[in-house]
């Protein structure tokens, strides 16, 4: 068992090695079976825990790998973890108790838990002690080394656990398989400096650190090349994307580099903290060609006695100001937004201050919580927490005024024509896609529009997504 490894340099030439090594074992682990080598991932919370199970499928792919169509079925389950709040772990420790009766009937299933959860000492304790099954415990800072730590699970047949505390480079040459061929997202930076008091993500994720913006450039040139057209850019606050680098770069310095990308037809980014929201970001917003009309702009709080309370550094007044300014920009935005309701204090005061404003706000989409205590977090140690009920109760409020408003936005798209792109096919056989405001919507069409943007005329408007009919394409 190896615990607290301290980070080394991976060049890539030991990871090639490395990968060549486990091709070749699983290959003779299928021949022995008489059939390929399964696996199953389940991913829980943000896109950023999206992206790190692409790699982590590029890497089991890689080495020989292929999806099992059912969890059961497969010779290694992994379950990428979020820690955000305590439902999304309390679903990974039902899904550990189910394994084990699996594991009971097929015990050369390996069983691999990394992301957030693990980050936690809490966690990894409970996990020491109670979740034995599990072979393979890693964590956020070293997803590259999944490929070493299966190695070497395989070979002695104990339990692997290597979570690090920190980062200490930014390691992006992991093959990679996508969800999708037409859109990707792309890390620009890791990490959180900010502690809003609530939250466990600076924790688990370490410090900020940026990618240099020739490697941000270069891999979105890469996937451009490949016939991707939209880019998500991610990271915890890119407005704070630059610090900490050699070069002279902030956050709208490089989404003018990335608008120089030909064909690259959409760009959008997630996710911005207001207090770092600049105008310069908001001037290029006005201007940009491929950054969609789409603008995610936490808010958490409509009371400043809360916001101070969050550690969020921006007024109720401030927030409304960026939303006013968004909006003179790029008329068309679409602005969406999180809020969490019973953080501890939260009086009904404070409560009415963020239903007024979220009426105000008129979000285009909004993700509502009821806050969850994360062990560690400054506001975890508060007394004064709100009871079930009454945060319960404000939740069911807030959820009816920001329901309102979201279908009131999709009733104004109606009888409009809209840019859409086509990503997929639905179960209902519809063609799915995004509008540049980033959408849903359902339209009859063939596979051979997929990967392109066309136009279609919205018909029916439901509060999370839209039907549409296909005007013209070629
Ligand atoms: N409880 C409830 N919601 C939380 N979020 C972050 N931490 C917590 C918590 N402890 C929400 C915030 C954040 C979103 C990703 O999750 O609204 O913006
Ligand atoms: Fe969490 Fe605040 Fe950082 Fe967002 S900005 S990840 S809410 S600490």
């Amino acid at each position: 068992m190896k615990e607290e490894k301290q980070p080394e340099r991976m060049l890539s030439a030991d990871y090639q090695k490395t990968l060549a090594d486990l091709r070749l074992k699983v290959s003779q682990m299928a021949k022995q079976k008489d059939r390929p080598l399964l696996y199953h991932i389940t991913t829980y919370g943000c896109l950023m825990n999206e992206h790190d199970s692409e790699k982590l499928r590029g890497i089991l792919e890689t080495i020989g790998y292929q999806p099992a169509a059912k969890e059961d079925e497969a010779d290694i389950v992994l379950y990428n973890t979020c820690a955000i709040r305590d439902g999304a772990e309390q679903k990974v420790y039902g899904r550990l108790g189910y394994l084990k009766t699996v594991k009971r009937r097929r015990p050369e299933m390996l069983i691999a838990l990394c992301g957030c959860m693990t980050q936690q000492k809490i966690v990894l304790d409970k996990l020491q002690k109670t979740y034995r099954h599990v072979d393979i415990i890693f964590g956020t800072h070293n997803i590259y080394m999944f490929a070493e730590l299966l190695m070497a699970c395989l070979e002695t047949g104990e339990q692997i656990i290597d979570i690090w505390d920190k980062h200490q480079e930014i390691v992006e040459d992991l093959p990679i398989i996508r969800d999708n061929p037409y859109k990707a997202s792309v890390n620009i930076m890791y990490g959180c400096n900010n502690f809003c008091s609530f939250c466990i993500v600076p924790y688990v994720r370490g410090r900020e650190r940026s990618r240099p913006s020739a490697d941000v450039v270069a891999e979105v040139r890469e996937l451009v090349a490949q016939g991707v057209v939209e880019i998500m850019l991610l990271g915890q606050n890119v407005n704070s994307y630059g610090h900490g680098l050699e070069e002279d770069i902030n956050f709208t310095g490089l989404l003018r580099k990335l608008e120089e990308i030909d064909g690259l037809k959409r760009l959008r980014f997630m996710t911005s903290h207001p207090k770092d929201l600049s105008d310069e970001l908001i001037e290029f917003i006005g201007i940009s060609q491929k950054l969609c009309p789409q603008f995610h702009l936490p808010m958490q709080s409509g009371s400043n006695k809360v916001l101070k309370e969050m550690n969020r550094h921006y007024s109720q007044e401030h927030f409304m100001e960026l939303v006013a300014k968004l909006r003179k920009a790029r008329p068309d935005i679409a602005i969406s937004t999180d809020i969490i309701v019973g953080f501890p204090g939260e009086t009904e005061e404070d409560f009415a201050q963020t239903l007024e404003v979220a009426e105000k706000a008129e979000f285009d989409m909004a993700y509502t919580f009821i806050y969850s205590p994360r062990t560690g977090t400054r506001a975890a140690a508060r007394e004064d927490k709100i009871p079930d009920e009454v945060s319960k109760e404000r939740f069911g409020r807030l959820l009816k005024v920001v329901n309102q408003n979201i279908h009131k936005k999709s009733v104004a798209l109606l009888d409009t024509i809209q840019p859409v792109l086509a990503e997929g096919i639905g179960e209902n056989g519809k063609i799915r896609g995004r509008l540049n405001n980033n959408h849903l919507i359902h339209f009859d069409g063939d596979a051979s529009l997929l990967g392109k943007i066309v136009d279609v005329k919205i018909v029916k408007a439901r509060t999370f997504y839209l039907m549409g009919e296909l005007v013209n394409h070629g």
